[in-house]
């Protein structure tokens, strides 16, 4: 079997073209324009290419960007006046600080200080509760991407074994939660499971969340399951750097009946996700 590849790319165009549409239309009908702040701390090379991304998609959705770029070194208490501020903001529906923060500010803290009406990563504690009990939520960007990957695919989840092989606050757990919700059987797996290569070849939905290239060979693919590929692993082969996934990407493709490539899988819809959850936090603060 060659898999049918799931092409994040086209789709997430496709989100980024609804919201266009739904901004235009608040414009016109409510005088509304959204507004996300990107929060970004340092210098991280990788941080700072997803914040222009971001900043980049998010006026060409036709909401405002707003971005603060702070120094290395900046205190805990300049961060969080700074988040106070924008909490109190009104022109500013969606805000998102940029993980990893440098070593000397509590992430916790900061992240749990954001207005979690306007917390559009979905990781405040109470998003984090409300979506845990199936309330409604902010919903993390990247597992939301997944989802509506999936759901596109299989058209219902319910009943499928999903292995989801990672166990991060940003992915891991909500993508398990997620799929919970869609009535699928959830296996959590990490680093320290037994026989994670049995574990991984009873799932319908894999979902390789770790962090490690190629961790995952095409012989622990069950026979046409579906592979979504979190990892986007930089790798120096060949004397090249390239983007790998999670999962070795030609064997999984070979024995899966669909997967996600690396890069153009999953990463695309991230964003697309976050100016969905920008737009739906402004809806909701608007009534
Ligand atoms: N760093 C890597 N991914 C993410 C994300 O989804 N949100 C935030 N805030 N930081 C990240």
């Amino acid at each position: 079997m060659t898999a049918k590849v799931i092409d994040g790319k086209a789709f997430a165009a496709e989100v980024r073209a609804q919201v266009a549409r739904h901004v235009t239309r608040l414009k016109q009908e409510n005088g509304l324009t959204p507004g996300l702040a990107v929060v970004l701390v340092g210098e991280d090379p990788a941080s700072e290419v997803y914040v222009r991304n971001k900043g980049k998609q998010t006026v060409e959705c036709g909401m405002t960007s707003f971005e603060h770029k702070l120094e290395a070194d900046t205190s805990e208490g300049d961060l969080l006046d700074l988040i106070a501020r924008l909490n109190a903001d009104s022109a500013v529906h969606g805000i998102l600080v940029q993980l990893p923060l440098p070593g000397h500010l509590n992430s916790d803290l900061v992240i749990n200080s954001i207005d979690p009406a306007k917390d559009v990563d979905g990781f405040h504690i109470s998003n984090v509760g409300l979506l845990g009990t199936g309330q409604k939520s902010m919903v993390p960007c990247t597992p939301l991407g997944c989802l509506m990957m999936l759901r596109d695919h299989h058209g219902s989840l319910s009943g499928l074994n999903a292995v989801v092989v990672g166990r991060s606050n940003i992915v891991g757990k909500p993508m398990a939660q997620l799929l919970l919700g869609d009535s699928c059987t959830v296996t959590i797996a990490h680093s320290r499971t037994k026989d994670l290569a049995e574990v991984c070849r009873r799932a319908d939905i894999l979902v390789a969340a770790v962090g490690r290239a190629e961790m995952i060979p095409g012989d622990w693919v069950k026979p046409g399951a579906t592979v979504i590929d979190v990892g986007i692993n930089r790798v120096e082969r060949d004397g090249k750097t390239r983007l790998l996934g999670d999962v070795a990407y030609d064997g999984a493709a070979a024995v899966a009946g669909a997967i996600t490539p690396v890069p153009g899988g999953v990463g695309p819809m991230t964003i697309a996700c976050l100016l969905a959850n920008t737009l739906t936090a402004c809806c909701r603060a608007n009534g």
